[in-house]
């Protein structure tokens, strides 16, 4: 019997399992749960017999492919899709998708949520700042940043975007305003809402220089991945601009140090949260379990990404 893994270390809420049961068991094929394992042993063990199979921020390295011997499609229930090794993938004829769009509402409040938290000081009942009337800007306007755009006029935000790779009318046909470099961006705005993939050329591209380019007061805000930030250059930067702030959905590596020193400028969730929502959960885990069974049934690769 044809059989799909869900491996997640960050279980889905149960609503999704449920529904991506249906899918699954819906087409004739066995559904295999791993949630919240802690060894990737387990994950190595689980994934030894199954067809298909559906993650999130797990790591798919090179070992768990290999390890995988009938594994014919996986699916990355999400966007962003650094945690898959997509060479073992190819060599192995084996085809990563990932679920676009599907969590991006979910992520976009919490970085809202978040800017809120930190300019109300954390709710400690001292006066805060209000969002109206700031400038944000929008590094990166693909599903997330269109939702956080959206999100930020209706708080009364000015809002810019930053993305070569979306034509300057499509963003301002939106009612933000495109800007034409990087830098540019990061000097127009108070906040700065970060929507870049990691990869060879965003690893550490966040570092002192352009963040410094930010007007008094600035605050960049982090929902993507960790790996995008110069974690030196941010530490030279808290050091340097005491006004600055850095508020993320994933924790520095020197988290520590931010705890040390720089109290009320940063703000880190414990758990990467920002797709943890029953909204975002069944969205994409429905569309993972869907494109699987499209795959195996009529070769459909829509949604692949190791082209
Ligand atoms: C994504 O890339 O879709 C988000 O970072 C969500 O990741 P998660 O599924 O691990 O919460």
């Amino acid at each position: 019997m044809t059989k799909v893994l869900i491996a997640t270390d960050k279980p889905f809420a149960p609503a999704a399992v449920n529904a991506i049961r249906e899918v699954v068991e819906g087409a004739g094929y066995e559904l295999v749960l791993l949630e919240s394992y802690t060894d990737k042993a387990e994950l190595i063990a689980a994934v030894a017999d199954v067809d298909g199979m559906i993650i999130r921020s797990d790591k798919a390295t090179r070992e768990v492919i290999e390890a995988a011997k009938n594994l014919k499609v996986i699916v990355r229930a999400g966007a962003g899709y650094d945690n898959i090794d997509l060479e073992a993938c190819t060599e192995k004829g084996i085809v990563a998708m990932n679920t676009p769009g599907q969590n991006s509402n979910a992520v976009a409040e919490l970085a809202l949520g978040m800017m809120v938290f930190l300019a109300r000081k954390g709710y400690n009942g001292k006066a805060g700042v209000e969002l109206r009337g700031k400038n944000i800007g929008i590094h990166a306007y693909g599903n997330v940043g269109k939702h956080v755009a959206n999100i930020a006029k209706g708080f009364g935000m000015t809002v810019y975007a930053f993305d070569p790779f979306v034509a300057k009318e499509a963003i301002e046909a939106d009612g933000v305003k495109a800007v034409d470099t990087v830098e540019e961006l990061y000097s127009t705005c108070h906040y700065v809402s970060l929507h870049i993939p990691a990869n060879d050329k965003t690893k550490k591209s966040i570092n002192y220089d352009l963040l410094n380019k930010m007007p008094e007061g600035g605050i960049l805000v982090n929902t993507a991945r960790k790996e995008v930030i110069d974690e030196e250059g941010m530490l030279k930067l808290m050091e340097d601009r005491k006004d600055f702030a850095y508020i993320s959905d994933i924790a520095p590596d020197c988290k520590d140090e931010f705890a040390a020193k720089y109290e009320g400028r940063f703000f880190f969730t414990p758990k990467k949260m920002g797709a943890q929502t029953a909204e975002a959960n069944i969205n994409a885990g429905i569309a993972g379990a869907n494109q699987i069974v499209n795959y195996i049934e009529k070769g459909d690769e829509t949604f692949r990404v190791n082209k």
